[in-house]
């Protein structure tokens, strides 16, 4: 044990020198964007629940209030005790599973306990040795950790390249059984947009599956909410639709949306599905409640929207460097150690932000990840530009 204890030591060490020590910091939740840390209330530029819905006083009100104890042991418990193919299918699963498929005019949905379950599961129950992967440079560590389990060649392309991928396809595609593209449709820690229409092309020519992880888009972006595809007017074409529910959803756990023939042979195959205890019925109910919410969001989306197009304004405005086209918005700073200094001097001015360091963003571009949340206002974001322009310099 004791040669167990100097190994991790001396790990841990490496981390700490190359800055890059992870550590949990014990905080509150505060009303709509406001996170509350040693006793005091800061605006939370590091979530991700983009329309202010997990802290939503009145939701939740509201949420509860409508509670009796009808039915209690199947609508409110907190625990499912089991999984879903044993004992924990209550029926209030399949029913927001039917409500997301009638959303997005789908066949199917399923719904898994979180995006990194599904992401690590469905690649590897999908794929087998015969089969070639395709994935953007920039996708998600839970859709890389499925890429490393599955038994399939995986080639990661250059970020939004399709150039490149269209090359990959055209040397690539008639070496394997079935080609699977991979990718994200708003890219978690730049913020900039997949063209999916265009991706829709490409598995099209080359009769590949197409796979998108929408966590950072349901919710927030298209008209109804329903995300990046429905934005651009592909939601049809993609084979296989993932989504989150602890984002802009404000719960937890996540959905994928596909054909009855796909649900029914993900059911049977996903380890990660089968093995794991279904979600508490509780937060089942919470997402029916806040799915028949989220087409109606529009005016929330919009004012996300302007929150982002007026701080973008601002901090190119102070030549800062920044990236992303959505409501993430980085801001690159370069060193980690810079990105942590600036995330700890801006949290004694009010504001939490988060350095995003190596190895989650490639070496050389730690950044300050902003991400906007509809409960914000332009007053509390007005005064950051030049804050942060000027802790920059120091
Ligand atoms: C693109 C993407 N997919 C999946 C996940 C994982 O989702 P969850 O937090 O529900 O596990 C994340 C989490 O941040 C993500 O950014």
């Amino acid at each position: 044990m004791n040669s167990l204890n100097d190994r991790l030591r001396n790990r841990l060490n490496k981390i700490e020198t190359n800055g890059k020590l992870r550590c949990l910091t014990s905080t509150s939740p505060g009303d709509g964007a406001r996170i509350i840390y040693q006793g005091k209330s800061t605006l939370n530029l590091s979530g991700n629940d983009y329309l202010g819905l997990a802290r939503n006083r009145e939701l939740l009100i509201d949420f509860y209030q409508k509670k009796s104890l009808e039915n209690c042991l199947e609508r409110y418990s907190l625990g499912s005790g089991g999984s879903r193919l044993m004992t924990g299918n209550f029926s209030s699963y399949p029913l927001l599973e039917q409500d997301l498929a009638k959303m997005y005019r789908a066949e199917a949905a399923i719904i898994f306990n979180s995006g990194y379950h599904l992401n690590i599961g469905i690649l590897p129950a999908l794929t087998g040795k015969n089969d070639l992967i395709l994935a953007d440079k920039l996708c998600h560590a839970s859709l890389i950790d499925g890429m490393r389990l599955s038994r399939a060649e995986v080639i990661r392309y250059r970020h939004n390249d399709y150039q490149q991928l269209e090359e990959l396809l055209i040397a690539k595609s008639n070496q394997y059984e079935q080609i699977f593209l991979v990718t994200e449709s708003i890219f978690s820690m730049d913020g900039d947009l997949a063209d999916l229409s265009t991706l829709v092309a490409l598995k099209k020519k080359f009769n590949a599956c197409l796979l998108v992880d929408e966590a950072h888009s349901v919710g927030i972006r298209g008209l109804s909410g329903l995300g990046l595809a429905e934005e651009q007017g592909c939601l049809a074409e993609i084979d296989i639709l993932i989504g989150t529910f602890g984002k802009a959803w404000g719960g937890q756990g996540a959905f994928v949306v596909c054909s009855e023939l796909l649900a029914k042979y993900l059911i049977n195959t996903v380890r990660s599905f089968i093995f794991t205890t279904a979600l508490p019925p509780v937060n089942i109910l919470w997402l029916r409640h806040i799915a028949l919410k989220i087409p109606q969001m529009q005016k929330k989306r919009e004012h996300v929207r302007n929150l982002r197009a007026n701080l973008g304004k601002a901090l190119l405005s102070e030549e800062l460097r920044i990236g992303g086209d959505s409501h993430i918005l980085p801001v690159f700073v370069g060193e980690s150690s810079k990105a942590l200094r600036l995330a700890k001097e801006l949290r004694q001015h009010g504001y939490w932000i988060t350095g995003v360091r190596p190895p989650t963003v490639p070496e050389g571009t730690a950044r300050l990840r902003l991400s906007l949340n509809a409960a914000m206002d332009w007053c509390d974001l007005e005064p950051l530009p030049k804050l942060l322009a000027s802790l920059m310099e120091k």
